[in-house]
């Protein structure tokens, strides 16, 4: 009998590992909350979230790492974090980006920046990548914090227009941040 040995990290409030097929439920829910999609260009249906999590978990085969489902140490889904690599998509690219998105009723007890704080540890000391990047839409300025707590930098010679979206489209434009080495307090 094959087992499957799933990537699996944790930090001192959460566990961060790959996709499971009960995962569904709550990140479909997550990403139908128009809360926690405020900053993105539509809802996402039940469907494109299953679509999404098959495409997270071929890119951490793929890779090696990846986009992390997040969960309390009690097993309750908390949102996704994690790396992804852009090779040809943005003006800035290949670029490797880190990303979150929480379930709202988690929001504001720093469990983004602590998972992320993890990934950029693996990203630097066990993948040895030499840079990761993150942007958002310029009026997200959650986001932006968060790029800052783990010690980004916003690159200001680095705005853009996303490349999915219509020039003036609302979410345009897009700030973009980097960092070449792991920050730990
Ligand atoms: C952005 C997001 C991941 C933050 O997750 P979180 O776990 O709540 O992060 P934190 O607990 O660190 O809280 C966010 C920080 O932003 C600050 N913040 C909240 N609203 C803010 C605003 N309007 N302007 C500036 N800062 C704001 C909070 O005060 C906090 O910073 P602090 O700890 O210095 O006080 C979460 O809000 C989310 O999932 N949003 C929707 C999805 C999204 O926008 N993803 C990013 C797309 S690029």
């Amino acid at each position: 009998m094959s087992v499957k040995i799933m990537i699996h990290y944790e930090t001192s409030r959460l566990i961060l590992r790959e996709w499971l097929d009960s995962d569904l439920a709550a990140f479909a829910t997550m990403n139908a909350d128009p809360e926690v999609m405020e900053f993105f260009p539509r809802l996402r249906t039940i469907e494109e979230s299953q679509q999404a999590i098959e495409t997270m978990q071929k890119h951490f085969t793929q890779h090696g790492y990846g986009v992390f489902a997040i969960t309390d140490k009690q097993n309750n889904f908390v949102g996704m974090v994690g790396l992804q690599s852009n090779p040809d998509k943005f003006c800035f690219s290949p670029c490797v980006e880190i990303m979150w998105r929480i379930a709202r009723k988690y929001w504001g007890n720093g469990y983004a920046p602590e998972a992320a704080l993890k990934c950029l540890e693996l990203a630097f000391n066990q993948h040895k990548l030499a840079e990761i990047v993150s942007f958002t839409a310029a009026i997200n300025l959650k986001s932006q914090r968060v790029m800052e707590k783990i010690g980004m930098t916003r690159d200001v010679s680095g705005d853009f227009i996303h490349p999915n979206l219509d020039p003036s489209h609302r979410l345009n434009p897009h700030v973009l941040y980097r960092i070449k080495e792991y920050y730990a307090e």
